[in-house]
């Protein structure tokens, strides 16, 4: 069997929430992880950076919702994508990215995604 081994990233980051009223944290355990497009910013920054640092698949992940996210996660080094809080936005959310992707491949005659993995160009 050949060599498996790949890194994922990102999982969440953590986050509080305040009740004014209350002036008590709003999550039972004070603090918890924030998921989701407010996060992904972040994340294509941490998948670019590790992409360039390890010779070993990378998958990207944090605030995807759509093929254009998916697509800049690839562009930034992603081999592969997932999609977490966003399932929970639109249950559709994997099926129509997957669709946007298609788009995006036929709009720029991409034939194999591989062809732009981690090909986004510095300024
Ligand atoms: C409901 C939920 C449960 C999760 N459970 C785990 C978990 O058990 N272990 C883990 O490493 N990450 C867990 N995560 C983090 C996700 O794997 C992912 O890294 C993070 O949510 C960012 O992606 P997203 O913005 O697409 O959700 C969970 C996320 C959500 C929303």
């Amino acid at each position: 069997m050949g060599e498996q081994t790949g890194v994922s990233l990102i999982n969440t980051l953590l986050g509080m929430k305040i009740d004014i009223h209350k002036r008590r944290p709003v999550l039972a355990n004070n603090t918890g992880g924030l998921s989701g497009p407010a996060i992904k910013p972040v994340a294509v920054r941490m998948v670019y950076q590790v992409a360039q640092a390890v010779n070993i698949p990378v998958l990207g992940m944090g605030g995807i919702i759509n093929g254009e996210d998916a697509i800049e996660f690839m562009l930034a080094g992603a081999k592969a994508i997932s999609i977490g809080a966003g399932n929970f936005m639109n249950p559709y959310t994997s099926v129509n990215t997957v669709k946007e992707i298609e788009e995006y491949m036929k709009k720029y005659k991409i034939e194999d995604i591989n062809e732009i993995v981690g090909t986004v160009e510095m300024n």
